[in-house]
């Protein structure tokens, strides 16, 4: 049975930290073997905040890098960049013209954006647009699917609506999303804090031994335990929230550890330290062997928006029919 077809993105914001790994791309190594993937470097978002991103070449190709690293393969699915989808554009343009501002405007994470009178002036028309550039990446393939987290769904559901909207003029013209809920971990910055570029305080995909040493030393634990003989409260630590994750199998013992001052901080990070560095060492393997095959990337990206193309062109001539406007 063919496969359904699953579309997602990834903004262009950096090099991409264990929020990332654990938030989008496990997920996305896992679906490729259930679905028709399109995974695509969401360049054109990343512009709805800052007007120029400076290297932004090595940026992409850093980002795609660190995907294949974990395991995303161009064998069994799309990868391409946004930027090179000019159908994305085209449809955002047409589908703009079937979204009442009112819905963009009440879109929660655009109200986030414009608390105040004040801000209208700083945020762009891309920002209020960002739904609209969503569901056309998604439309443009037919996607049947998109893997969303729970705060993305009412980007989704919004997706949905414009395109019952533009099916509702034109018919059954373009294919309306579902979500495939994926349950993520919510990995916090070593200070304990959202995981954010911006705060440097995540811990990246390609850190080094060393600098993941020092990362996981300087993450915070129960400010109670000051001395060594102090019990500690695994539940206020960082340290211990990482360990939800990555070291389940002695959770218990940890836990019991820090309670009875039975285990130091020191030893306790250790153990995160080397759960951790197990984890990043083949994808540092497979990093150190993908940027040793010179025009790897662009030959990966060269293929995939050949694919791409190759589908949206379809789409979007279909919309240019019903629409009257092909040739
Ligand atoms: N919003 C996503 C992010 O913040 C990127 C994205 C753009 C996307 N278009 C999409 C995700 C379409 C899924 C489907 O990284
Ligand atoms: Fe955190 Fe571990 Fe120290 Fe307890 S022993 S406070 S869990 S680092």
């Amino acid at each position: 049975m063919a496969k359904k077809r699953l579309v997602s993105g990834m903004r262009t914001t950096g090099s991409l930290h264990l929020g990332h790994l654990e938030g989008t791309l496990k997920n996305w190594v896992s679906l490729q073997d259930t679905y028709d993937c399109f995974f695509f470097a969401a360049v054109w978002h990343a512009f709805t905040d800052r007007l120029k991103i400076d290297n932004l070449p090595a940026i992409i190709d850093e980002m795609v890098i660190d995907w294949l690293s974990v395991g995303i393969d161009p064998e069994k699915s799309v990868i391409f960049r946004q930027s090179s989808m000019h159908e994305h554009a085209e449809l955002c343009t047409i589908l703009s013209n079937c979204t009442p501002l009112g819905w963009l405007e009440r879109c929660p994470s655009f109200k986030d954006d414009v608390r105040d009178e004040d801000a209208k002036s700083r945020v762009s028309l891309g920002k209020l647009m960002y739904p609209v550039l969503m569901t056309s990446d998604i439309a443009a393939y037919d996607g049947e699917f998109v893997p969303v987290g729970k705060d993305q769904l009412p980007h989704l559901e919004l997706s949905r609506e414009i395109v019952r909207r533009f099916n509702g003029s034109y018919g059954d013209v373009l294919k309306e999303p579902d979500a495939v809920l994926s349950q993520v971990p919510l990995l916090l910055g070593i200070d304990k804090r959202k995981m954010s570029k911006s705060y440097n305080n995540g811990i990246e995909l390609r850190e080094t031994p060393d600098g993941l040493k020092a990362k996981v030393q300087q993450m915070i634990t129960d400010p109670q335990r000051v001395r060594r003989n102090d019990p500690g409260d695994p539940e206020v630590c960082c340290v211990y929230a990482y360990h939800k994750i990555y070291t389940p199998d002695r959770l218990e013992e940890i836990a019991q550890g820090c309670r009875t001052a039975g285990i130091g901080c020191r030893d306790c990070k250790l153990i995160l330290y080397e759960r951790l560095n197990n984890m990043l060492e083949p994808y540092r393997c497979r990093r150190a062997e993908i940027e040793s095959r010179k025009g790897y990337v662009k030959e990966v990206l060269d293929a995939g928006e050949k694919r791409a193309h190759a589908i949206a062109s379809e789409v979007l001539q279909r919309v240019r029919q019903v629409m009257g406007f092909s040739s």
